[in-house]
């Protein structure tokens, strides 16, 4: 089969430096804002993934024009008002519950009827956690119980919401945000924290945007029907991405790495928190500030000493998307590790929760779970064998990637499906691990 790879040969002894591929986050994130904004935004450095490339796609659908010229692309915004939205359209946002659950908060002043679709995982997603909070600000939303499709009619007589969020998730806020755009009058919205890219772009556009921190939640009010100007940004690498590289280096003997430019926002580093928690010594250098994000160069090096953790849960919505590969760490640790209160892995491209146990248990690691918490058996001499088959599970370019590192860290023979689930989000994973000296057919 074409779409698999294997991998047959442990990963040791390198030292490399490398660069990710860019921020899926601030990249889907500056289509859209870009979008809406009055003149020509250039975005450097965009992620050229599935993901952001049904972005552009959707944006263009609603009238906005962008070009590709090298690593530069253009977006011709045309304000707040500038999307037509005066016929029935069809917005197919792939893979990306990013993209759907953003845009959805973008077309709540429409005229006639937007139908947002998507690919086989992310038609099983819920999003009755946007469409709620968007009907309050009076468009009518209607999907299939909860999941897509998900038809929107607006209307030209929006009103300001209070919202409450309190799963910590970035696109439920952001979502609110964008439709407090176009609304008049002052959105609330009391979040639970979780990542502050939305928060930051909205300062950087001088967008009426008010913040109020509190310990375990954030105060956000903004004040709608403020048109804000275009704008340039180079996106930096992304950490998630960077977190498979991090943990494989720590997984193997004698390596040295150095992650280039990569977004180390505070409210993206849940990954690196935790590890150090591990006992590794994981670093920034270089740490510079870009528009009020935080970019640093990453360096890890091999860890022979990895110790279980209690994972405290504050962190979790800060390393959401590195959960699977920070229960790789876990499994090659010293003692049991307890990781609680995780039931949104499960609500992810696929249930990731639900396979991370399963996958942990296929490579000989015992794993105890009640509900949405789990402990986990640590295995310091952990050495696979055998052969090992990795199927299709809804194309989840983690799932994927998770694997390899499995397979290059602890041996065995492996074979992977669903080698092209990378473009969704890091299109360079298989070519990066070739040039730190992986073997993979
Ligand atoms: C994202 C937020 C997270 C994350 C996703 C990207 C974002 O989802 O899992 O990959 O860009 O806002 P939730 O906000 O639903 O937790």
């Amino acid at each position: 089969m074409k779409n698999q790879i294997r991998i047959n040969n442990k990963l040791n002894s390198f030292k490399k430096k490398i660069e990710v591929n860019s921020d899926k986050s601030l990249s889907i994130r500056c289509v859209l804002l870009a979008s809406l904004a009055v003149g020509i935004s250039k975005l450097y450095n965009l992620l050229n993934s599935e993901d952001v490339n049904f972005s552009l796609k959707a944006i263009k659908k609603l009238g906005i024009n962008f070009k590709k010229q090298n690593n530069c692309t253009k977006i011709y915004g045309l304000g707040l008002k500038g999307f037509n939205l005066d016929k029935k359209l069809i917005i197919n946002a792939g893979n990306s519950g990013t993209l759907a659950r953003l845009i959805l908060g973008m077309l709540l002043n429409s005229k006639k009827k937007m139908k947002i679709i998507g690919d086989k995982s992310l038609s099983r997603r819920d999003f009755a956690r946007v469409t709620e909070p968007l009907k309050m600000f009076g468009a009518s939303i209607e999907s299939n119980k909860g999941k897509l499709p998900v038809e929107v009619i607006g209307t030209e007589f929006l009103r300001p919401i209070k919202y409450i969020e309190k799963r910590g998730s970035a696109q439920c806020k952001t979502s609110v945000m964008l439709g407090a755009l176009n609304t008049p009058g002052v959105t609330t919205i009391k979040a639970e924290k979780s990542r502050n890219h939305s928060e930051i772009l909205f300062k950087n556009l001088k967008i009426p945007i008010k913040i109020k921190k509190r310990l375990r939640h954030d105060l956000i009010k903004i004040k709608g029907l403020t048109e804000f100007k275009s704008f340039n940004y180079k996106i930096p690498g992304d950490i998630s991405s960077s977190s498979f590289f991090i943990v494989l280096t720590l997984l193997a003997k004698n390596s040295e790495l150095l992650i280039k430019d990569v977004n180390t926002n505070p409210t993206r580093i849940g990954i690196i928190k935790i590890l150090n928690l591990m006992n590794c010594n994981i670093i920034f250098k270089n740490k510079r500030l870009y528009k009020g994000e935080l970019v640093s160069d990453i360096f890890v090096r091999s860890s022979n000493n990895l110790k279980a953790i209690n994972c405290p849960s504050y962190l979790n919505s800060f390393a959401i998307d590195e959960f699977l590969v920070i229960f790789l760490v876990a499994a090659k640790a010293q003692g049991i590790s307890t990781f609680k209160h995780l039931s949104e892995l499960n609500k992810k491209e696929s249930p990731r929760l639900d396979l991370a146990v399963k996958f942990l248990r296929m490579i000989g690691i015992k794993v105890e779970r009640i509900k949405d918490n789990i402990k986990i058996y640590g295995n310091p001499t952990l050495n696979l064998k055998g052969n090992f088959k990795v199927k299709n599970y809804l194309k989840d370019h983690r799932i994927f990637m998770m694997s390899c590192i499995s397979a290059l860290s602890f041996g065995g023979y492996w074979t992977i499906n669903d080698k092209d689930s990378i473009n969704t989000s890091f299109p360079d994973f298989l070519k990066i691990l070739k040039k730190i000296g992986a073997k993979i057919n």
